[in-house]
């Protein structure tokens, strides 16, 4: 569904991505690790066209995506929810959930879809006419979340979500993104929640200083030590162990 060949690429001079290959399959989620700076975030501005890709290919469902603007991934049915806090503070909720079908020709079915939208997130409906910067910071990322759904997107790169949620927080967000993977949605999901994330992912992928270094099962890669040790938190279980 994607393919990245020997992806390099960076901000302006700077190479960031020294060679990232790899393959994820429709109706799948992937999980990528590893420590921060590795370049985690960099690969999604890479897909999303946010990047100076020096060499190297990306290939959506077959077709060469590579150096195309965001508008135009926008139009492939990509979708990227970045890392930290997007919403427009000043704007209601409704109006940032608007936001996400602004390029959409026809605002009949956007105004349908904000409807499903709301409908999976009661809690959007109920705070609708509020200013988005009034939620809280969990309710703030399940309004970016929404709003990424409402061009129902068959690729979904979603950077970090669960930061700053609380833990039941963190399972809604993960069980959502599981219905949207069973509706045929393809999720490419960085998170610092290694662990958890891994649980409920389909594959796992560590990059490590731009290179994709392990790409796997997300269960071989939960059962692996030396992820264990190095990403799980492993290490801190052994030195409480004694
Ligand atoms: N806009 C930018 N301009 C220049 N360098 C950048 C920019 N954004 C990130 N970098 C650099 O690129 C490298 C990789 O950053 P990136 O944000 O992809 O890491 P990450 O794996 O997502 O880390 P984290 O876990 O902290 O989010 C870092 O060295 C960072 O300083
Ligand atoms: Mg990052």
């Amino acid at each position: 569904m994607l393919e990245l060949k020997n992806i390099y690429g960076g901000y302006g001079k700077i190479t960031i991505l020294n060679g990232v290959t790899f393959t994820i399959p429709k109706a799948s989620i992937t999980t990528v690790i590893g420590p921060n700076g590795a370049g985690k975030s960099t690969v999604f501005k890479a897909i999303f066209g946010l990047l100076n890709i020096h060499s190297g290919q990306i290939l959506l469902d077959g077709q060469d995506v590579t150096r195309q603007t965001p508008r135009q991934m926008i139009g492939h049915g990509v979708t990227y929810v970045p890392q930290g806090r997007n919403v427009v503070p000043q704007l209601s909720v409704y109006h940032n959930l608007e936001l996400g079908g602004i390029t959409a020709s026809d605002q009949t079915i956007v105004r349908k879809r904000i409807d499903m939208v709301m409908d999976q997130f009661p809690m959007l409906r109920k705070y609708s006419g509020k200013k988005a910067i009034e939620l809280s910071g969990g309710q703030q990322k399940q309004l970016e979340v929404a709003r990424a759904l409402l061009l129902d997107p068959k690729l979904i790169l979603i950077d970090e979500p669960s930061i700053g949620l609380s833990p039941n927080l963190v399972q809604e967000v993960f069980q959502t993104l599981l219905r949207l993977r069973d509706q045929g949605a393809t999720i490419l999901m960085v998170e610092q929640n290694a662990k958890a994330a891994l649980a409920m992912s389909d594959y796992g992928l560590v990059l490590e200083l731009g290179q994709t270094r392990m790409h796997d099962k997300a269960t071989n890669l939960l059962a692996d030590p030396k992820v264990g040790q190095l990403f799980l938190g492993g290490h801190i279980e052994a030195a409480n162990a004694v």
